[in-house]
């Protein structure tokens, strides 16, 4: 069987130096790496991973295989593999099937060989992989005894999965661990967006419009951001409460018919379909700029873009241009696909320190539990509070502990008025 396929394996050096530095950023996952050295709770296990093939992932893979597991990885999109990190990983021994500027078909092929490897335990980013053993490889899903999953995109899949009847195996939802998503999605998905689109374009962001579509998580952060750097931040949202959030955050809401005039970038960030389309790329203005930091590349229409342009060029990396039929020109970053992995590095290792944590201890647990069923469970609390834990240790930062009084008070109804 293969057991790499990576675009230049001579970059290896470069990648274990990159590899490294996330490493020394990632206190917790290397507190949880030498743990598992000395127990192997993984050992004999085949791990297959589909997970953006980032600095941070490799630290995660090497945590994985500390612990006694035979790792097998692929990428998670098509353009976010860092090409030198993944000749680091077939170098350290780590089955990695992944490069930069894959077309759908390699894309899909790499996710088969992780799968021809037999895992025990998946996990997924986006919920392809499991999309793939529950349709073309089914007969896979007998060697498969649980799963994690990483994001909101691939959680929202799974619970339609389950909903439906088809989920065949137990899938922890680490993205909705606190110490994932208040930290990864809103901190981490905030700062890699913007420089994503720093790098791409290197646009001064003081005194522009921004317009971010969802005021979830992701977007959120992207927004604090954004107005951190001197942006007029405009958010699109269809929850009520989640605009009515926007709105005493001191941010102008409106609907994408309206802000689409306004806008001089544009991000989207809702897990959506569709969200910037043909009315809104009519009304744009001349230079608008429109990233998406979702996980799929389906929130700005690309059908309706070429549909409306004449001509296109490739300026800088990331940054394509569209001359629409009128003259106006629309500039495209990193093909739609999400712009702080495509377009910069993805997340800050402090942050995947996090949510790779979860991870980890995600894949421990499954790898001793009997009793999980085929549905999508939490992450259990004592992991998420141990990883919150260690992560404040790690920072040197002490918080207060209850004393039994106070305990008793907490904890009892008699007490009211005095
Ligand atoms: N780029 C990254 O590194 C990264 C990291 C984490 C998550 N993600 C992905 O980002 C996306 C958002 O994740 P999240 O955790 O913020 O989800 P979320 O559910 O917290 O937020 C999504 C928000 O978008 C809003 N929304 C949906 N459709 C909309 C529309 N048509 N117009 C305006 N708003 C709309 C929703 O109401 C919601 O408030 C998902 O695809 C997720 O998988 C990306």
């Amino acid at each position: 069987m293969e057991q790499f396929q990576v675009k230049d394996k001579s970059l290896a050096p470069q990648g274990h130096l990159q590899i490294e530095w996330a490493s020394k950023h990632m206190p917790v996952l290397n507190q949880i790496k030498s743990r598992f050295s000395k127990e192997k709770p993984l050992k004999g296990l085949t791990l297959g991973a589909c997970l953006h093939v980032t600095k941070e992932t490799a630290v995660l893979a090497e945590t994985l295989a500390a612990g006694g597991a035979k790792v097998v990885l692929c990428g998670s999109n098509p353009l976010s593999t860092q090409d030198d990190v993944a000749a680091a990983l077939a170098d350290e021994g780590i089955q990695v099937f992944a490069w930069r500027g894959q077309n759908t078909e390699e894309y899909y092929q790499c996710i088969d060989k992780v799968l021809d490897h037999k895992p025990v335990i998946t996990l997924d980013d986006g919920a392809d992989l499991v999309g793939t053993l529950h349709s073309k490889r089914k007969e896979r899903l007998k060697n498969v005894k649980g799963g994690t999953e990483e994001t909101t995109t691939g959680v929202l899949r799974l619970r339609a999965m389950e909903k439906a009847g088809n989920l065949k195996y137990a899938i922890i939802a680490v993205n909705d661990a606190y110490t994932k998503y208040l930290f990864d999605n809103r901190y981490g998905t905030g700062q890699s967006t913007i420089d994503g689109i720093l790098r791409a374009t290197n646009t001064l962001l003081a005194g522009k419009t921004l317009v971010v579509c969802g005021y979830g998580w992701c977007s959120r952060g992207i927004a604090m951001r954004a107005q951190g750097l001197g942006a007029n931040v405009i958010v699109t949202e269809v929850q009520p409460l989640r605009g009515l959030e926007a709105v005493m955050n001191g941010l102008r809401v409106m609907p994408i018919t309206e802000a689409a005039a306004m806008g001089d970038i544009f991000v989207t960030a809702t897990g959506d379909i569709n969200v910037i389309r043909k009315e809104h790329m009519q009304k744009m203005k001349n230079g608008a700029i429109i990233a998406n930091s979702g996980h799929f590349n389906v929130e700005i229409s690309l059908k309706d873009l070429e549909a409306l342009s004449t001509a296109k060029r490739t300026l800088r990396p990331n940054l394509e241009e569209f001359t629409m039929k009128d003259g106006r020109r629309l500039y495209l970053l990193a093909e739609g696909r999400l712009v702080n992995l495509a377009a910069a590095e993805g997340h800050p290792s402090e942050v995947m320190d996090m949510s790779f944590a979860n991870q980890a201890l995600c894949a421990e647990y499954i790898a001793k539990s009997d009793k999980m069923t085929p549905k999508v469970y939490t992450v259990p609390c004592d992991i998420d509070e141990t990883v919150a834990e260690l992560k404040l240790k790690s920072m040197g930062v002490t918080i207060d502990k209850l004393t039994a009084e106070q305990q008793k008070y907490l904890s009892a109804w008699e007490m009211g008025t005095t």
